[in-house]
């Protein structure tokens, strides 16, 4: 039997985590979301099964968090054997580039900020608030994932000047070092921390709504296919989550995987 923490499990890429992971009864799968009624309807609606408890805690709130987390070691005496960091915020800011955003420098950095208190800050709450879990109870897995990108890495970002998603990749190249920094203190223990790119994914996560919005969103991906001409477009959510539980399941601590950011493709480029 093993236990999972997934947070933004309300839809998208978490939601899919969820459904994989709950298909074997001997699982005990944990999501944290905002909104505690709505998606306890939907996962009932839509997956229905009783290995799935919905807890609310915003990843921003350390004691919402230290709630959830005393909810779970209840259920799992104490321990926990993997925790994954999948809640995001991408706001549609992630359309245009800096020479856009610098018509407003407040707006510019509150939208930096709170990049940086979701993707970056909140997994550093969520890792600190679940480690003691991680690290109670022998022969567990102890691993600790956080779902990145590969538009936190400089060179997807050089190689075709994608000027778009500023703040989302800043956030996102901090929660990388933030990992590594993890690991540096719980490798020796046992623990693997890793940041996993999940690919492109088919979630509407920027709900695209105008037509600007649209052309916008175009012009980015135009970007993603000069950064690598073979990129088809996005992933079924389905597909991706498989292979990413299927990188989860093959690192180990001593296996090179401690501390690294990577595709679940473990290859480049990430498109
Ligand atoms: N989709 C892609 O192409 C892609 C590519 C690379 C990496 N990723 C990464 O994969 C992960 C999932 O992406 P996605 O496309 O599935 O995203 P999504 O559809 O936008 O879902 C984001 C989830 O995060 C939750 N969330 C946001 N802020 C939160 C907070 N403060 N506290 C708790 N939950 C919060 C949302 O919950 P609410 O319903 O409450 O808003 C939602 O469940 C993210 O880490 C993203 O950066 C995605």
């Amino acid at each position: 039997m093993s236990s999972y923490v997934i947070t933004g499990v309300s839809r998208g890429i978490g939601f899919e985590f969820v459904r994989q992971l709950s298909e074997n009864p001997a699982n005990t799968v944990f999501g944290l979301v905002r909104d505690k009624a709505a998606v306890e309807s939907k996962v009932a609606a839509e997956i229905g099964r009783g290995n799935i408890h919905i807890v609310e805690a915003n990843t921003t709130d350390p004691e919402a968090l230290q709630k959830a987390a005393e909810y779970v070691a209840e259920k799992t005496n104490g321990g926990l054997d993997y925790l994954i960091a999948n809640a995001a915020l991408q706001a549609k800011t992630a359309l245009v580039g800096f020479d856009t955003l610098s018509k407003d420098p407040q707006a510019l950095e509150e939208d930096l900020i709170a990049h940086y208190r979701v993707n970056s800050i909140g997994a550093v709450h969520l890792f600190n608030t679940f480690m003691p879990l991680i690290l109670k109870g022998q022969g567990r897995a102890k691993k600790v994932i956080a779902i990145s990108t590969g538009a936190s890495d400089p060179e997807m970002t050089l190689k075709a000047d994608v000027f778009q998603a500023t703040a989302y990749s800043m956030s996102k190249a901090a929660l990388n070092m933030a990992v590594a920094k993890f690991s540096a203190v719980y490798r020796r223990q046992g623990v693997l921390v890793m940041a996993i790119c999940p690919g492109a994914v088919d979630t509407g996560s920027l709900q695209i709504e105008s037509e600007e919005e649209g052309k916008l969103a175009v012009a980015m991906f135009a970007k993603f296919r000069e950064y690598s001409p073979t990129f088809q477009g996005p992933a079924k959510p389905e597909d991706s989550v498989k292979s990413v539980l299927g990188l989860v399941d093959k690192a180990t601590v001593d296996g090179g995987y401690a501390g690294v950011f990577i595709s679940h493709t473990e290859g480049k480029p990430y498109l």
